[in-house]
C-alpha cells in the first residue's frame, strides 16, 4: 500500500497492546517505520517485519532519549511521536494513595513530557513533525473515582497545547486524541472483571457502545498524517458523543 506516510519514522509508546498496538499495526500498514516502546518485554513479538523495539518506564528519562535515539540510529529521523502508554486507577479520592497520584502522574503526563521534548528536539531539526498524545474524555470532564487519572490526563492536555504554540514556527503539530471507553486491557490489574465492566459503560456514550481499539487508532492516525497539515492544538474526542452534553 501507497501513503502519504510512506518512509516516515514514528514512535509508539505503549505499543504492546490496546490502543498501541493497534496505532502500530495502522502505521504499519501505510509503510511507516515503527519503533513501538513498552514496559512489557512482548513488545517484541507484535508481528510487525522491520519493526524496531524498545523496552522501558516512559516515566524515565533515560527511556525517552533511548527510544527516540532508536528511531534516529534504525531509521534515520522521526516523524510521528504517538505518546500513549498509560496508565489507570479506580479509587475514590479517600483510598487514592499519594503512590497511586504519583504513579500517574509520572507515566500519563511526566512520560508524555519527557517523550515529547526528545521528539520534539528532533523534529525540529529536520523540517517538524507530527506528535500525537493520547489523552482521555477526563481531558475535558472529570471521572468520579478517577481523581489522579483526570489529574494527569488534564496537563497531558495542556501540555500538548504548549506543544502545539511553540511547535508551530518548526513546522511541528501537536494534538490530543481524547477516547470515550475503549475495550482494551487498561483495567486489568486491578478488575478481574475489567472486559465486562468496560462494557457496561456502553449506554454511557450516545452512540450506545464502547470503542475498539482499532477505531481510536483510525484518528491517531489521521492527526499523524499531512491529512490533518492544518490541525494542530485540538483536542479530538473519539468518545462516541460522550462529552458532547
Ligand atoms: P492497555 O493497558 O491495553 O495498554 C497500555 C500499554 O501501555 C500497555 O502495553 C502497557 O504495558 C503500557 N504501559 C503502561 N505503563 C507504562 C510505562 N510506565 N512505560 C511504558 N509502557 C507502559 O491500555 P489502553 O486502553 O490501550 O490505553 C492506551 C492509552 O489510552 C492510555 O493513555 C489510556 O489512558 C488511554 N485511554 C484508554 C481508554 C480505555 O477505555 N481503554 C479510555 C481513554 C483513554
Amino acid at each position: 500500500m501507497t501513503s502519504s506516510l510512506e518512509g516516515k519514522v514514528a514512535l509508539v509508546t505503549g505499543a504492546a497492546r490496546g490502543i498501541g498496538a493497534a496505532t502500530v499495526a495502522w502505521l504499519h500498514a501505510r509503510g511507516v517505520a515503527v519503533v513501538a516502546a513498552d514496559l512489557r518485554p512482548d513488545v517484541a513479538d507484535l508481528p510487525f517485519p522491520g519493526l524496531a523495539t524498545v523496552v522501558g518506564d516512559v516515566s524515565r528519562e533515560d527511556t525517552a532519549i533511548r527510544s527516540v535515539e532508536t528511531a534516529v540510529e534504525r531509521f534515520g529521523g522521526l516523524d510521528i511521536l504517538v505518546a500513549n502508554a498509560g496508565r489507570s486507577v479506580n479509587k475514590p479520592i479517600t483510598q487514592t494513595t499519594a503512590a497511586d497520584w504519583d504513579e500517574l502522574l509520572a507515566v500519563n503526563a511526566r512520560g508524555v513530557f519527557l517523550h515529547a521534548r526528545e521528539a520534539f528536539r528532533v523534529m525540529s531539526e529536520h523540517g517538524g513533525g507530527s506528535i500525537v498524545t493520547v489523552g482521555s474524555f477526563a481531558c475535558t470532564v472529570g471521572l468520579p473515582d478517577a481523581s489522579a487519572y483526570s489529574a494527569s490526563k488534564g496537563a497531558l492536555a495542556q501540555l500538548t497545547k504548549v506543544l502545539a504554540l511553540e511547535g508551530g514556527p518548526h513546522g511541528i503539530r501537536a494534538n490530543v486524541v481524547a477516547p470515550g471507553v475503549v475495550e482494551t486491557d487498561l483495567l486489568d490489574t486491578f478488575r478481574p472483571d475489567s472486559r465486562e465492566y468496560l462494557r457496561s459503560f456502553g449506554s454511557a456514550h450516545p452512540l450506545g457502545r464502547v470503542a475498539q481499539p482499532a477505531e481510536i487508532a483510525e484518528v491517531i492516525g489521521f492527526l499523524a498524517s499531512p491529512a490533518a497539515a492544518f490541525v494542530t492544538g485540538a483536542v479530538v474526542a473519539a468518545d462516541g458523543g460522550y462529552t458532547a452534553a
